[in-house]
């Protein structure tokens, strides 16, 4: 059985997508484990008026098990009710008290989650009126969780820390990225730093070049009024991206605590190359999906305004001026509406540099370069591509794979990228959260890139649903001599 924790949770934004889709079930996981048990009690606020027991019925149904089910039945039991409208000061003290209430009832220690569920205009505001109305005002911890998008530029997310600071410090704000919650991306550093056959090479004299994809094989669904504001470079590169990518560029941190992984993730950030307007019209390229067999253009989804230049597609070449990286392109891309829904990370090796098989007589195809492919979703697992001598008469030579897949039962038991990140929100472990530099960091990388696009006219639509996005992207790599490890028809 897992320790239990003890926390009251306020979520702001408590009947929204998130928290039914997401979070409600996640915190059951908890409580199935064992990590919620008797000590804690939750309150869901938003405009809506409910009773407690409408919403508890609600939460209940959002866990999607049976109506008899007597563990989720005594789980959505700690689960109130406040109708509550964030901008509306007078009524924090209402939410104070129900939270002092649940607080003796379930003998909280005064700890307290606050989850900010909400549209990031409000994130500010919520902050500034729970410290100024007491709702901080406990012995025991005060946590807040900020959900994305934080900022949109560098100037608006430091203006939205800055509000922030003024009620918790760095180490009281969790800033939800998923990606981090998600257990292979967590295993980078395991198979960085648990290996040295791995660590010792990972450098810029052994790999060529690095390639992150993140690839979804959905449009924008019904979240335009969002996306269209945001696009591929503002919704996944800024964030889950640029957290991958600062994973595979640190240095070994001194510790495996948040603050030594934080430090070294900052300091790679840091030796990120800014672009200039040249460098980011060369180094970065977007695209938007035209329309294709039984799939609609972007520009005629729901919510989409007809002449949208919004990017559904971003590919582009990173390089960090530092020891280890420097001349060693990192690549990424994601879009939405490609040929299929995956995440992975090519690392690619350089070549040896004499290929003693290649002569004449021989006719053996050049070496491949070896590649190890770390798949973090949907299945998950790593791959190394070495060559080797295929079986037989003669000297040829033929790339294979050695593979590890996480097994069906296991990948079952995995722990969803939420609930693991509650559970560290209640451990008060920062690891897997975006600190205020990381985020301010990307913000820069990505501001330069957004500049640039925004002063020029994109030739839109340029790739069709089902492809691997815009020939642009393939160019881009090929300019360098290199070619895209996964990638259609090869
Ligand atoms: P929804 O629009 O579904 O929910 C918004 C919630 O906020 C509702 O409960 C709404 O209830 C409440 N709300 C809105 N205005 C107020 C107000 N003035 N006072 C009090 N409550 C208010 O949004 P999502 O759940 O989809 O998203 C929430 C957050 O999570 C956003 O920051 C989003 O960017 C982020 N996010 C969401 C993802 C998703 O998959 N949904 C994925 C990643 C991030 P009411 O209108 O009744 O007040
Ligand atoms: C979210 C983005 O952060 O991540 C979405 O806002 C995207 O646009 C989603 O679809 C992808 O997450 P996952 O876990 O499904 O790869």
């Amino acid at each position: 059985m897992a320790t239990e924790r003890t926390s009251l949770f306020i979520f702001f934004g408590g009947t929204g997508d998130l928290a039914y889709r997401k979070l409600y079930p996640s915190m059951f996981n908890l409580y199935k484990k064992g990590t919620l048990r008797e000590h804690f009690g939750v309150i869901g606020t938003s405009r809506e008026k409910l009773t407690d027991q409408q919403f508890q019925e609600k939460v209940f149904k959002s866990l999607g098990v049976a109506k008899t089910d007597k563990e989720a039945q005594k789980f959505a039991s700690h689960f109130v009710y406040e109708a509550h409208d964030v901008t509306d000061k007078a009524h924090y003290q209402v939410l104070k008290n129900r939270a002092d209430e649940l607080d003796k009832q379930y003998k909280l220690n005064g700890n307290r989650i606050f989850y900010l569920s909400l549209a990031p205009s409000f994130f500010g505001t919520v902050a500034g009126f729970l410290k100024t109305e007491g709702l901080t005002d406990t012995d025991g911890f005060n946590r807040v969780v900020i959900e994305k998008p934080f900022g949109r530029d560098y100037d608006s997310a430091h203006q939205l820390n800055d509000a922030l600071s003024k009620s918790f410090d760095e180490k009281q704000i969790f800033r939800i990225d998923h990606y981090l919650g998600k257990e292979m991306i967590q295993n980078i550093e395991a198979v960085r730093f648990g290996n040295t056959i791995v660590e010792s090479l990972w450098n810029n004299r052994y790999i060529d070049n690095i390639q992150v994809t993140l690839s979804e094989k959905l449009g924008v669904e019904e979240r335009a009024s969002y996306y269209d504001n945001s696009g591929a470079l503002r919704d996944m590169v800024q964030n889950h991206i640029m957290q991958i990518v600062s994973l595979l560029a640190m240095e070994q941190p001194v510790s495996f605590t948040d603050v030594d992984i934080r430090a070294e993730k900052v300091k790679a950030l840091r030796s990120l190359r800014v672009y200039n307007v040249a460098e980011a019209s060369t180094n970065f390229v977007r695209g938007q999906y035209g329309a294709g067999d039984s799939q609609r253009a972007y520009r005629d989804e729901d919510n989409v305004p007809h002449d949208s230049n919004n990017d559904t597609f971003v590919a582009g070449k990173l390089l960090f001026d530092n020891y280890r990286w420097s001349g060693t392109p990192f690549y990424i891309r994601t879009g939405k509406m490609l040929a299929d829904k995956f995440t992975r990370v090519d690392v690619v090796f350089k070549k040896p540099l004499i290929d003693i098989f290649s002569f004449p007589q021989n006719h053996n195809a050049p070496l491949e370069a070896n590649v190890l492919t770390m798949y973090i979703e949907p299945h998950a697992g790593f791959s190394l591509r070495l060559n080797a001598k295929t079986n037989g008469q003669g000297f040829q030579t033929e790339p294979i794979d050695l593979d590890y897949f996480v097994d069906a039962k296991d990948s079952k038991a995995t722990p969803e990228p939420y609930e693991r990140l509650i559970h560290d929100v209640m451990k008060g472990d920062g690891t897997n959260f975006s600190s205020w530099q990381e985020v301010s960091y990307a913000w820069r990388f990505v501001d330069q890139i957004r500049k640039v696009w925004d002063l020029q006219q994109p030739q839109f639509p340029n790739y069709t649903p089902g492809s691997m996005g815009p020939a642009a992207a393939d160019e881009l790599i090929q300019r360098d001599h290199r070619q895209w490890v996964y990638r259609l028809n090869k």
